[in-house]
């Protein structure tokens, strides 16, 4: 079968690979149907993830590269022994974060840190992901949704990754409310889901900050109230002339800088939250000799999946509707050209790019 692959720091092969096969008990094997590539896809690609071979060869003695990929839909091919909830023929939703549901921490919802080999976010990290045309899926009963014959299959691959991030790790943990005022940092993938999935909570008023004035007209187009890009005004002062310098009730971190880690926490009001969504690669200045005395609260986190299945039902019922942010079609053998198109995303105005099979 076909895969891109990832070699090392810049190397990435789009190659014949071998079709993955049932290694435990819980997994199945997926027919992929439709595939993205996510930003972290780009940092592996970049050299971000050097763990990747480390983990490789102290494992396995050897390094045979890693298929790069961890969101889609599919057919499932194969279950293993162990496997109720699926049969060959099924279509189904691939959920970033798999997990046992037996641990402590799947006990409590934690499934991003699953115990159980197998659990959490490893696929197109630790194991072979799904920019192949089979991916096998570990605790597939928990780990994999039932993709409904009638919804749009864009929306079905954003229920993968970014919609559970942006509502897990910003909406739910910055507890955003009716009639609140939020902002959001970073409007790229997984700050456009934050704007969609806090819509559902209604909020009175959403300010979206980016660089990139495409991205922010395409924010308010889809809900943001303001917009501030923050390379040509200084976005503290026009959050503060927003609100009537009171602040925001919430601040959502979707990039992973300290700029914008910054940002944020210049702009939260007394008892408001900071939900830190971005991956970061450097320590940030946190200034906590100001924010002691705001009852603020800072979260962090890893998108566990488990609100998959709520979204889910959402963008059936057309509450949600994150079809748009998926503004780019490939074939898959054509995954080479959409790695390049994704890469300078700014300059080609593409949130997300869609492969079919
Ligand atoms: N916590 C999790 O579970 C989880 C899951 C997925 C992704 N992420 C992280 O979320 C972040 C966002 O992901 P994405 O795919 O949307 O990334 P992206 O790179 O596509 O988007 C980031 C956006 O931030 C903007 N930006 C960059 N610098 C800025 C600045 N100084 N001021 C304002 N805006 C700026 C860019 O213009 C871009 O639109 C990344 O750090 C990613 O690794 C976290
Ligand atoms: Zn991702
Ligand atoms: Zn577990």
């Amino acid at each position: 079968m076909k895969a891109m692959v990832y070699y090392g720091k810049g190397d990435i092969r789009f190659e014949e690979r071998a079709k993955p096969t049932i290694l435990e008990p819980t997994d199945a094997i997926i027919r992929m149907v439709k595939t993205t590539i996510c930003g972290t896809d780009l940092g592996i690609w970049h050299g971000k993830n050097p763990e990747i071979e480390q983990v490789a060869r102290e494992k396995t003695g050897q390094w045979n590269g890693r298929t790069l990929g961890h969101e889609g839909i599919g057919i499932v091919e194969e279950v293993g022994s162990a496997v109720t909830r699926w049969k060959k023929g099924d279509k189904v939703i691939i959920a970033c974060t798999a997990h046992c549901g037996k641990c402590e921490n799947c006990q409590k919802q934690l499934y991003a840190h699953c115990q159980s080999e197998g659990g959490s976010w490893i696929m197109g990290y630790m194991i072979d992901g799904t920019h192949a045309e089979y991916v096998r899926t570990p605790w597939a009963d928990n780990s994999l949704y039932p993709l409904p014959e009638d919804l749009d299959t864009d929306t079905a691959v954003l229920l993968s990754d970014i919609l559970p991030t942006g509502h897990e790790i910003g909406v739910q943990y910055g507890r955003v409310k009716p009639g609140q005022t939020i902002a959001i940092i970073g409007a790229g993938p997984v700050g456009m889901s934050v704007l969609l999935t806090s819509q559902l909570y209604s909020p009175a008023t959403i300010i979206m900050i980016d660089l990139d004035d495409n991205r922010l007209a395409m924010a308010k187009e889809m809900g943001a109230t303001h917009t501030v890009n923050s390379g040509k005004t200084n976005a503290v002062e026009e959050v503060m002339k927003i609100t009537g310098g009171r602040g925001v009730d919430c601040a959502m971190e979707a990039v992973g800088y300290p700029a914008t880690f910054d940002i944020c926490q210049k702009i939260i009001k007394e008892g408001g939250r900071l939900a830190n969504v971005g991956v970061h690669g450097q320590p940030v200045n946190f200034e906590i000799e100001k924010l002691w005395i705001k009852n603020m609260t800072l979260t962090t986190g890893l998108v566990n999946c488990n609100t998959t299945e709520m979204l889910l039902k959402s963008c059936c019922s057309g509450k949600l509707k994150p079809g748009k942010l998926a503004t780019h079609h490939f074939k898959f053998s054509e995954m080479e050209e959409a790695y390049k198109v994704f890469e300078k995303a700014a300059d080609h105005k593409a949130i997300k790019v869609m492969l079919e099979y």
